[in-house]
């Protein structure tokens, strides 16, 4: 699949890795261009390039990984999503949403992106953590995701499983995205693993 990731820090080069691992094309942006990302799609291997935005928003599948207060300008003037998902990896410390009191930092980018399919997802653990590879011997890598997209939940959940991820599906943006979204929901850092059926059976 082709995938276009907003953002090529900490978060980016990190979900960036794990795809070029599991055989995917990456399109890597930032705010300042290609030429500036030279040095970090070279570390990243011949399936990451480095893109315009907007290349890169073109995607199948699009990752949003910018700071939570930078989400309106990464997603301006970009082409229409047409149903296209966008995975917001975002977390808004800031609190920069000027939406309904109580909206989720994911409905916010729901909001910002119209027409695209959002899913909330790789926000809740540390970059290092996200890209490492997630099989260990006992079991996979959890990882939660919420959106109000069942069909859009569907491919991508696959597609993490594919890459050797645990998705749990905690619901919708509105009451799932509030349990993994940060700050304030439980589950920052948390690094849980889903045994495997031979793990679970030799622990009981
Ligand atoms: N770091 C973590 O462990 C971690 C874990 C979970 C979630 N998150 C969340 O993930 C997001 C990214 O965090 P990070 O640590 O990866 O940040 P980071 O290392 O500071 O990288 C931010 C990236 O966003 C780009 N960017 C900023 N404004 C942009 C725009 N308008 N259009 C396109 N790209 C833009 C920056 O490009 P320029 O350099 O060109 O400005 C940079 O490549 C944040 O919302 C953070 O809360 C981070």
């Amino acid at each position: 699949m082709k995938i276009g990731i907003l953002g090529a820090g900490a978060i980016g080069t990190a979900v960036a890795t794990r795809l070029a691992a599991g055989g995917h094309q990456v399109v890597l942006s930032n705010s300042r261009g290609p030429d500036t990302l030279a040095s970090v799609v070279g570390k990243l291997g011949s399936g990451v390039s480095a893109g315009t935005r907007d290349e890169a928003a073109q995607a199948e599948l699009v990752v949003l990984a910018v700071p939570g207060d930078r989400t309106t300008e990464a997603l301006a003037g970009l082409p229409g999503w047409d149903g296209r998902v966008l995975v917001d990896a975002t977390n808004d410390y800031a609190g920069s949403s000027s939406g309904p009191e109580g909206e989720t930092s994911s409905e916010a980018v729901a909001r910002r992106a119209p027409g695209a399919r959002v899913v909330k997802a790789f926000n809740h653990l540390f970059a290092a953590t996200l890209a490492a590879d997630p099989r260990r011997p006992e079991g996979n890598r959890v990882l939660f995701v919420s959106g109000d997209d069942d069909d859009a939940k569907k491919m991508f959940t696959g597609l993490l499983t594919e890459l050797g991820f645990a998705p749990i599906d905690l619901g919708g943006l509105a009451d799932g995205g509030r349990l993994h979204q940060v700050p304030g929901g439980p589950l920052l850092g948390q690094d849980l693993v889903r045994l495997t059926p031979a793990e679970q059976q030799t622990r009981q």
